[in-house]
């Protein structure tokens, strides 16, 4: 394959405003798959700021027919990709140029640009996929108004939508229609969106608190709309939400959102035109989990928020994309806790937040691709839109949030839309906004050490250090941290790091509790006139990104897990119990996974919490569950992925065997939940009882019983929805139980043509326990089953990704069969879809940790994949720099 376009590493210090300033664009699009027509009519003047200059244009897989300027005919050159128009007229006069190119949807498989899914068109141009569709100045700081016309067959396009409103609509010849659509706002290109096909839509037409009215529209195929009632209940609260917490209404009398099952990532946030992965939209209690109908919940959030944070006001370059995505993830996780409910639910996505940024953002910014939440270079942007850039943004936000606390974060979000609005802006004006509006203000005080958070990369740790000095009653709590080097960064600077803190006595009654900003590298509190030593319950709420090292003995966890009263630091404390074991068993040469024995004091604790009268289940179901492998492996400097599982599982079979009786009572307890209802409390219910059937299984297969298994297959048959089912299904698959076949086959049976649920089945088995490296073959054999396409990224994630970035125990083989098998796909898919390629390559990001000869057989297998020759961008950038020392 050909590749075209830059190859070389773009700076953040680098910018330059651009040349000229494009105010306005009229398209016209003539539909066919095969070969669609783009006329492109702009509006262009010079940028006097700027020392004056050709016109440059990307452009990427177009066929150029014609390049008018002010209608005349003009020369024009092509260099490295780019359209470069010499002759424009001089002066600062506004200027026409009309061009006019052709592509080939039906073709175009990285689903960038313009392409087909299931005989509709769609687009996807963040970041730089508009240039795939015609030459333009593809760059966020340049933004326009837009008028699009649509022109397609009838019958096979009835519904064709852009950004906007609908302003002229009728039929043509040839059994042709169109429809002329206007966005009566600027905006850059990556914005740009337009959708055709057969479509039916979900409707709904609300009215804002500021009292107008707006048509809401979710767009899907035919026998798809009754599967559409959360994600337009998603929306409506969204946008009662935006309203109710930031005064932000929706500025648009049409908002439609389109699902699509051919995209790349989860969904994409163009304006009025929302276009959605089908996995975020569809959703029914027979097809959907609890977990899918919250991850709706949230994605439309996140999307909708965008309509400000990021559309109305937008990122200067690309290396301030956390400008938009820190920023509404922080609004999508606020979102969805605010609609969680009481105290005890909000905890519970708090944790969930931090988990994702603990086993997904701390591996990356400890390895190659380690980078900062304000990136300075790249080769490939989409490489960027990372968990940095998204997770560690929001919390990088959400510590601004917490340093002029809520009501002074509203304040400055009012203050940078009133700078803003309407702007291409730097993460630089967002925090100087929130300072700006709260003079005075801990963030203020600290703001250029506080954005030393956008520009060193790195895991920050703060190492806390108790002195107790009983004749005097004094305690010393002394903190110090440091931050790891990272690839081109090897010093830094200490942050600003707020610890929320506590400290709590021996049985349970809080001391005291507050807030300390750490700005130095070492600092000590004392808290004097104690009448015993304290345990400190340290980085409540999870309230800074960073790692924190404290010598807690057991007893002081399980002081905390037992009565702390932030539930964070609670949960928290029962993870670091069962960290210590594992590491502990770890550190043991030659142990095996029916070696492990759990001590008395840790399953009892974790009884304790299984039994307790008032926890919520959601909350019981967080802290029974370890420490995920990748997470225990970040602990580690040489890692055995192997004897990882080997510990964990081990742990997991003494667990389920010694609480046997408490499983089960606990999953009588909460196995029904009545009529089912995607909610946080009895959500909260089916997942431990969830936890519960697995973990009944799990004991049965130890002790030779059949009868949990045959319950589970009952459940499996019997339940009335997907999150019942799913769970039962996989207690079998987990278990190892024979009768997880029968059931497999029955899922596929029942579910064949949904295809979100034949994901969840391929993944499930993809992503099972190894026994005896049986999982690879598996996963063989299901690439050739026929509901298997490498070309659906749902599809490919399903199989490829939960075998080689979410199962490391079957992935990690001595054989190196894991890793030859990666390097093929990253090698087949790259071929086709670059952006899924580089996302599947990162999981080998981490091989430098492996303990032989796992170690030498990645990089092998890394270099196998660097070798070839015409990789994408994205690849390359990921294998060059795993393979970087
Ligand atoms: N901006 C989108 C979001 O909300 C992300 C996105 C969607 C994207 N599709 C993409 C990013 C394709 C890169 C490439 O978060
Ligand atoms: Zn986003």
């Amino acid at each position: 394959m050909l590749r075209e376009g830059q190859n070389t590493v773009v700076l953040r210090a680098d910018y330059q405003p651009p040349a000229y300033w494009i105010d306005s664009v009229d398209l016209t699009f003539d539909l066919d798959p095969q070969k669609t027509r783009v006329l492109n009519k702009m509006k262009l003047r010079r940028n006097a700021q700027v020392p004056a200059q050709p016109l440059r244009l990307d452009g990427e897989d177009l066929n150029l027919a014609r390049v008018l300027v002010n209608g005349q005919g003009t020369s024009f050159k092509m260099e490295n990709g780019k359209l470069v128009l010499e002759n424009l007229p001089e002066g600062d006069a506004p200027f026409d140029l009309e061009i006019f190119t052709t592509c080939a949807p039906a073709k175009n498989t990285t689903l960038s640009g313009l392409y087909t899914s299931n005989d509709s068109f769609f687009t996807q141009c963040e970041a730089e996929g508009f240039r795939r569709i015609t030459y333009f100045l593809d760059r966020p700081d340049v933004m326009a108004t837009y008028t699009v016309t649509l022109r397609a067959d009838k019958q096979k396009y009835p519904v064709m939508l852009s950004n906007g409103n609908l302003v002229a609509e009728g039929d043509l010849e040839d059994g042709r229609h169109f429809a002329k659509w206007e966005d009566p706002f600027k905006k850059p290109s990556y914005l740009f969106a337009l959708v055709a096909g057969q479509l039916v839509a979900r409707e709904q037409r609300i009215t804002s608190r500021a009292g107008k009215e707006h048509l809401l529209q979710v767009y899907v195929r035919p026998g798809d709309l009754d599967k559409t009632e959360h994600a337009m209940n998603s929306l409506i609260k969204s946008v009662a939400w935006d309203e109710a917490r930031f005064g932000l209404s929706l500025d648009l009398d049409r908002f439609m959102i389109v699902a699509t099952s051919d995209f790349n990532m989860g969904a994409m946030e163009n304006k009025g035109l929302n276009i959605f992965n089908t996995k975020y939209v569809l959703a029914s209690q027979a097809t959907a989990t609890d977990m899918d109908f919250m991850n709706i919940e949230s994605v439309v959030g996140h999307e909708y928020f965008h309509n400000w944070t990021g559309n109305r006001i937008t990122c200067r370059d690309w290396f301030q994309l956390s400008l938009k995505e820190g920023l509404t993830v922080f609004r999508d996780q606020d979102f969805s806790m605010d609609l969680a409910g009481e105290a005890s639910a909000r905890a519970v996505k708090r944790i969930e937040d931090v988990r994702v940024l603990r086993t997904a953002q701390f591996p990356e910014d400890a390895g190659p691709m380690s980078h900062p939440v304000r990136p300075d270079q790249y080769l490939e942007i989409n490489n960027f839109y990372t968990v940095t850039v998204y997770e560690k943004g929001a919390e990088v936000v959400r510590m601004q949030q917490t340093l002029v606390g809520r009501d002074g974060f509203r304040k400055g979000m009012d203050l940078y839309f009133q700078r803003h609005d309407g702007q291409a802006v730097t993460c630089d004006d967002f925090a100087q906004a929130i300072a700006d509006a709260n003079p005075g203000s801990q963030l203020a005080q600290n703001l250029d050490q506080f954005k030393r958070w956008y520009s060193q990369s790195g895991t920050p740790r703060v190492k806390a250090v108790g002195e107790w000095d009983a004749a005097s009653g004094l305690y010393k709590l002394t903190l110090t941290q440091s931050c790891p080097a990272t690839p081109g960064q090897p010093t830094k600077q200490p942050f600003v790091i707020p610890i929320a803190f506590g400290l709590v006595t021996r049985d349970g009654s809080e001391l005291t509790s507050g807030m300390h900003v750490l700005t130095q590298e070492s600092e000590t509190l004392t808290f004097p006139g104690l009448q015993s030593e304290p345990v400190p319950s340290l980085l409540r709420g999870f309230s800074a990104p960073v790692i924190l090292e404290c010598n807690y003995t057991d007893e002081q966890l399980l002081t905390l897990l037992a009565h702390d009263s932030d539930p964070f630091n609670r949960w928290e404390a029962g993870q670091r119990l069962g960290l210590n074991r594992a590491l502990a068993f770890l550190r043991e040469p030659g142990l095996t996974r029916n070696d492990v024995r759990l001590d008395n004091a840790f399953l009892s604790a974790m009884q304790a919490v299984l039994r307790h009268p008032q926890l919520d289940a959601a909350f019981k179901d967080l802290v029974l569950t370890l420490p995920s492998e990748t997470y225990i492996a970040e602990q580690l400097d040489v890692v055995d992925p192997q004897q990882i599982h080997a510990v964990r599982e081990g742990m997991r079979d003494q667990l389920a065997v010694a609480l046997r009786d408490d499983w089960e009572w606990a999953y009588e307890q909460n196995k029904d939940t009545g009529a089912y209802v995607p909610e946080s409390k009895t959500a909260g219910q089916r997942s431990l009882a969830g936890l519960a059937l697995m973990n009944l299984c799990i004991a049965a297969r130890k002790q030779g019983d059949a009868v949990w298994p045959g319950k589970a297959l009952q459940r499996f048959k019997d339940a009335s929805n997907m999150t019942d089912r799913f769970n039962a299904l996989s207690a079998l698959v987990v278990s190892g139980h024979e009768l997880a076949q029968q059931a497999l086959d029955r899922f596929h049976a029942i579910f064949k043509h949904e295809a979100l649920v034949i994901d969840k089945w391929f993944a499930l088995q993809a992503g099972a326990p190894d026994r005896n490296g049986n999982i690879l073959p598996i996963v063989k054999q299901l690439m050739q089953h026929p509901d298997f396409n490498v070309r659906n990224p749902n599809r490919a994630r399903s199989l490829l990704f939960s075998y080689c970035a979410a199962n490391p125990g079957a992935f990690h083989r001595a054989d190196a069969a894991g890793y030859v098998f990666w390097s093929d796909r990253v090698i087949e898919i790259d071929g086709m879809n670059p952006q899924l390629a580089a996302r599947l390559a990162r999981a080998l990001d981490r091989w430098k940790k492996l303990a032989e000869p796992q170690r030498s057989a990645a990089r092998e297998a890394i270099a196998r994949v660097a070798a070839k020759p015409d990789l994408s961008n994205d690849v390359r950038e990921v294998v060059s720099r795993a393979l970087e020392d």
